[in-house]
């Protein structure tokens, strides 16, 4: 038996580095629940597992999706709405909170991030209500996972969005706005005390379409040739780039990875919104998110990424784009014949 014991090692050892590989550079999608015409959930699974995502953001109401991803082996994102964030305040709701969607399914549904509120901010109309509540809903949550033996498994968190930066170009210059320092500085700090990354809603989309002179299409979709004058060759790095040099001028070194928690293309609605930009955005983000390549301040390894969204979401308010960010139909068929 001696003679075989470092083989099965050694089977063990490549087993491991494998599944760590696959782990690393699988592309997640966020499944939106905004519509009328959408397949019941447990088919939703059922078409993530056939085409091999296997990542998934969920948003409220989870309890729906929780029960359909037992044993399914897809690694998820809880997202806890802002509308629940002042509640959580209450460390007995958050221990509630974490019993019931988390302690109860975390033997078989792979439960890896929480993210506690979506794109709080002070400067967002929509959002800066909840900023009060944020802090304390993401420190009461992450005591009730400590409380129940899950901390180094499940990793608490929450997705901020690009507003909070001042300057962003060129990413080397990038600060956050000091109306939002003292709202991100301790968030940040808890994250890095907890081992946990930063979530970051990245939309090269909304950088294109809010400067389309300067923000050229190509450079926009993956498709320059040539790096721009500060080193980049896309927006969505240097956009990635320019919330890693925030986070080290705000708290100085760390090694606080980010998630992008959200990205996407829409096929129709507005400037620059086809299907032809949407396949080639979706196609270049997902070759570049899975390559070692990273970033140019953060190099040499896969950028953790979930794209937005599932499938298009008809009850969607806001700008016409927004109910066309889908990458598959309601009917179940792929818009842009992605392999993920
Ligand atoms: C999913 O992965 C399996 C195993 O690698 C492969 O045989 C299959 O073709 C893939 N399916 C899709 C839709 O990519
Ligand atoms: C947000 O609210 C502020 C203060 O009320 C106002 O000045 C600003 O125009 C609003 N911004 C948007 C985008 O509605
Ligand atoms: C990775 O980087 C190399 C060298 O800059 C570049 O040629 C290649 O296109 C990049 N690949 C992806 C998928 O980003
Ligand atoms: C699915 O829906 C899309 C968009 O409405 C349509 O173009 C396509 O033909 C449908 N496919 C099937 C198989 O029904």
């Amino acid at each position: 038996m001696m003679a075989y014991f470092p083989f099965f090692v050694f089977v063990g050892m490549l087993v491991l580095t494998y599944l760590q590989i696959i782990d690393a550079q699988g592309i997640g999608v966020c499944y939106g629940k905004n519509g009328n015409d959408l397949p019941s959930t447990i088919d939703v699974v059922s078409l993530y597992k056939a085409n091999n995502i296997t990542k998934m953001k969920t948003y409220d109401p989870i309890s729906e999706t929780l029960p359909a991803l037992k044993g399914s082996e897809i690694e998820v994102i809880l997202d806890i709405p802002n509308s629940q964030l002042q509640s959580l305040g209450d460390p007995q709701q958050a221990d509630n909170w974490v019993t019931s969607n988390v302690v109860n399914y975390v033997q078989q549904v792979k439960i890896k991030y929480i993210n506690v509120g979506n794109e709080v901010s002070p400067v967002n109309n929509a959002t800066s209500q909840f900023v009060p509540f944020l802090l304390p809903a993401l420190t009461n949550v992450q005591q009730s996972i400590t409380k129940s033996s899950l901390q180094d498994q499940v990793k608490v968190t929450t997705a901020i969005e690009t507003g909070l930066l001042a300057t962003t170009y060129p990413p080397p210059q990038s600060a956050f706005r000091e109306d939002t320092i003292g709202f991100i500085k301790p968030i940040i700090e808890l994250l890095k005390q907890n081992n946990a990354p930063l979530q970051a809603n990245i939309y090269p989309y909304f950088g294109y379409i809010g400067d389309p002179v300067h923000v050229t299409l190509p450079y926009a979709l993956f498709t320059q040739e040539q790096p721009d004058p500060s080193g980049y060759p896309n927006l969505f790095d240097a956009m990635l780039d320019s919330v890693y040099y925030a986070i080290d001028k705000a708290i100085g070194e760390n090694n606080i990875e980010i998630v992008v928690s959200e990205s996407g293309w829409p096929s129709e609605g507005g400037l620059g919104a086809t299907v032809e930009n949407a396949a080639t955005f979706y196609t270049k983000l997902i070759e570049h998110a899975k390559s070692n390549n990273g970033t140019l301040h953060r190099p040499g390894k896969p950028i953790q990424t979930y794209l937005f969204a599932m499938f298009d979401e008809n009850l969607k308010i806001g700008a016409e784009t927004e109910k066309h960010f889908g990458v598959f139909h309601p009917n179940k068929t792929q818009k842009y014949n992605i392999t993920f």
